[in-house]
């Protein structure tokens, strides 16, 4: 009988968490613990479901006694819209609670002595521009970013770094662009307005895009996403030359977007009406990133280009989700 890895997800209600742990159902060889201020949909895809804050350090330490963990994704996270509202938390959540994540895993290093990997969901955030870029950015570039959000998750991104001198924590990180998802909607962050355009779409509603038309970012379907952190985790640690990669797929304007998914829901309309605070947030951050890095050291580049992800994730799902 082989022993079950055991992973802990914080954010397990969140959209990364949720298409995380589908994946993990497909594999039998973990035991998976969630963290969540929310209920889980389906509490028969975990092993055991706590409801609770990552800020809790009681239940932190409880986790600590109770479960041998090999593996942490800590996902839990204020995103930028909500996190630009109220800055003083954002930073409790995202700051405080990684810390709190990584105190743990010292924790459990130096009762058991056995190496555990920890992944954190970076962001294009972390970077900060003045003026608009055409060449893809890369890892070490412009890291000076504008929102509190960017700045807690380079940040954390420099705390895993730091912890990482005890050789037991493994720490690696990747710098998501927007992600769109066919079965579930981002709240709080900024890059949302591609995926609410494409669910507006298909529920036969009009958008009113918070955006101009020319907004232009990295943007990567969820399955990839997904398989980019399972490659990510599994890759032999002596083949990564840095702890933090970007990945991305396609970056479509917001026009452009509007455009493709036109051909395909014909009747669909949509209006601009500008958050200026959100637009600058979407400004500061880089349309392309350089994903040469993450190719180089682990091989990753993504499986939906712009046309397959509509011909084979977008349309076919939500015309089934939504009819
Ligand atoms: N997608 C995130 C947001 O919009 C950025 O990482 O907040």
């Amino acid at each position: 009988m082989s022993i079950k890895k055991v992973i802990l997800i914080t954010g397990s209600s969140g959209e990364i968490g949720k298409n995380l742990i589908n994946h993990f159902n497909q594999v039998d060889s973990t035991s998976i613990i969630s963290l969540d201020l929310n209920p889980i949909d389906n509490p028969k895809k975990v092993e055991k479901h706590i409801i609770g804050s990552i800020l809790d350090k009681k239940l932190i330490d409880s986790i600590n006694q109770e479960f041998k963990i090999d593996e942490i994704y800590h996902l839990a996270a204020m995103l930028s819209t909500k996190a630009e509202q109220n800055p003083i938390i954002a930073n409790e959540v995202n700051v405080n609670g990684t810390l709190n994540l990584i105190d743990l895993c010292m924790k459990q290093i130096a009762s058991k002595n056995s190496k555990i990997k920890f992944f954190f969901p970076s962001s294009i955030a972390v970077y900060g521009l003045d003026t608009n870029l055409s060449e893809p950015i890369k890892e070490l570039d412009y890291l000076n970013p504008k929102t509190i959000y960017g700045m807690n998750k380079l940040y954390c991104e420099k705390l895993g770094d730091y912890f990482s001198s005890n050789t037991l924590f493994d720490f690696r990180a990747i710098r998501f662009p927007g992600l769109i998802s066919v079965n579930t909607m981002p709240t709080g962050g900024t890059s949302d307005y591609l995926p609410e355009m494409l669910h507006s779409a298909a529920q036969k509603k009009s958008y009113e895009c918070f955006v101009n038309s020319d907004s232009q970012l990295p943007f990567m379907v969820m399955p990839d996403a997904i398989q980019a952190i399972i490659k990510l985790m599994e890759i032999e640690k002596n083949n990564l030359t840095q702890s933090t990669y970007n990945i991305s797929s396609f970056n479509p304007t917001a026009k452009e977007f509007f455009n493709i998914i036109k051909t395909y829901y014909n009747d669909f309309n949509i209006s601009y009406k500008i958050s200026i605070n959100r637009q600058n947030m979407v400004d500061s951050w880089p349309s392309s990133v350089d994903t040469s890095k993450a190719l180089d050291d682990w091989g990753w580049s993504p499986e939906y280009n712009i046309e397959k992800a509509f011909n084979n994730y977008f349309i076919p799902y939500l015309k089934k989700t939504y009819q």
